[in-house]
């Protein structure tokens, strides 16, 4: 059953503002009235383009490290497009490899205005694609919303310029990019993305060996789709983004809580016409409770306001559902799985979170930030069935441990 999104009380204890309130409900009538919200439908891609050459190196790393394979590869005149699957009914995972390593977009410019996001100006998460009936109809209610698609010619990358997709200009809040796609011929061979090309022997010959490896331990089975992804935003920003996203998406404004420990808050948008997350996963962004030159009175934790100035605003993890249950080691799922990637040479920031003994709660952990990506990411176990999305001690822990890695590698990022 679906949520009424206009009667649901947002949860958490993190304070919005009479203006938030106000135009939450406003943004969901409109979507209501104008139709909207009957012709968007699931998240069906999510979208991350990396440097000239990382492709399949980044393609191993997802191989050992999520469900996601390799469905096809497309060649157009900028980039090669790498389509992977987990389930049918998950959203697929374009990986978009420029062909010269000297192109440059919109995405590229961001990525070279902050200091630690220069170092691989072509790595960035794009933004996340929602099937959609009726694409004309939706660009033409969209636009009357002030919302910005760029026109083919505003974008160098030939990929946001193919006639099935429609992306929106980068946010200016989020950073992130949202795209529509006709549910209906959601099918990639008839999309006109490009010319659909063969891995050499080589390619394969790494690819397969990743996925051997994968299987030969069992860890990888025990993870399923994406739960959430988690974009990183400025203090002042923080209910604009949500508002921004709800104006553009069919999702609601599931909740936000104060993480008074790390000086920050997590506010969750959800689809409420999924029963399963992991079919059309939770948009989070998270931010400082105060902009930095304020923190510096109190001098209080501020790991959000130090990643946006850093990286700028950005995607900063995507996190995988964990099976809820016991492996035959002995162990809690997750942390075999975390125990097996280990083994495969992945590093993880600190230890797993959250106690599983006998009550239902969360166990959760970060990775490093990919070298390829730039994203982080994150498995997390509801054991005996949590119903909660997170707890607010182990998001601390996590954002604690992400600022302190980032302040760890200063100027040494990527090393
Ligand atoms: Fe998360």
């Amino acid at each position: 059953m679906s949520v009424d999104i206009m009667s649901v009380a947002p949860l958490g204890d993190k304070k919005n503002s009479d203006f938030f309130d106000e135009y939450r409900l406003k943004i969901f009538e409109r979507r209501k009235k104008s139709g909207l919200e009957d012709l968007l439908k699931n998240i069906c891609a999510l979208v991350v383009q990396v440097e000239t050459g990382d492709a399949i190196s980044y393609l191993e790393e997802l191989y050992l490290m999520t469900p996601y394979r390799l469905l096809c590869t497309y060649l157009n005149e900028t980039h090669k497009i790498y389509f992977l699957e987990s389930k049918p009914e998950f959203p697929h995972y374009i990986v978009l490899e420029p062909l010269e390593s000297s192109f440059t977009d919109d995405l590229t410019r961001l990525n070279m205005l902050y200091p630690l996001a220069r170092r691989k100006p072509n790595a960035r998460y794009v933004g996340e694609v929602f099937a959609v009936d009726d694409l004309p109809e939706i660009r033409k209610l969209l636009e009357s919303h002030n919302i910005r698609f760029h026109y083919p010619d505003e974008t160098e990358n030939k990929f946001f310029s193919n006639p099935h997709f429609y992306f929106t200009f980068p946010s200016s809040i989020t950073g992130n990019r949202v795209g529509y796609t006709p549910r209906g011929s959601y099918d990639i061979q008839a999309m006109e993305i490009g010319e659909c090309v063969q891995l050499t022997g080589a390619e394969t010959n790494r690819l397969n060996e990743a996925d051997a490896r994968a299987r030969e331990k069992g860890a990888v089975p025990l993870i399923l789709g994406v739960d959430h992804m988690a974009t990183r935003i400025l203090s002042g920003e923080r209910e604009d983004a949500i508002l921004e996203f709800l104006t553009m998406s069919n999702y609601y404004f599931w909740g936000a809580y104060n993480i008074a420990d790390q000086n920050s808050s997590t506010n969750v948008n959800r689809n409420g016409y999924v029963s399963d997350d992991k079919i059309s996963p939770a948009k989070v962004f998270t931010a400082n409770n105060t902009p930095s030159f304020v923190n510096s009175f109190e001098n209080l934790p501020m790991p959000t306001e130090d990643f946006v100035r850093n990286f700028g605003r950005r995607m900063h993890h995507i996190a995988y559902e964990v099976v809820d249950g016991d492996h035959e080691s002995g162990e809690k799922n997750v942390d075999f799985v975390v125990a097996t990637l280990k083994g495969f040479g992945v590093n993880f920031l600190a230890h797993v979170v959250g106690e599983c003994t006998d009550t239902p709660n969360l166990k959760q952990i970060f990775s490093k930030h990919s070298e390829y990506s730039v994203l982080i990411t994150e498995y997390v176990e509801r054991c005996f069935g949590y119903e909660g999305f997170f707890t607010k001690s182990n998001v601390a822990e996590l954002t604690r441990a992400a600022g302190e890695d980032e302040r760890y590698h200063h100027g040494n990022v990527f090393d």
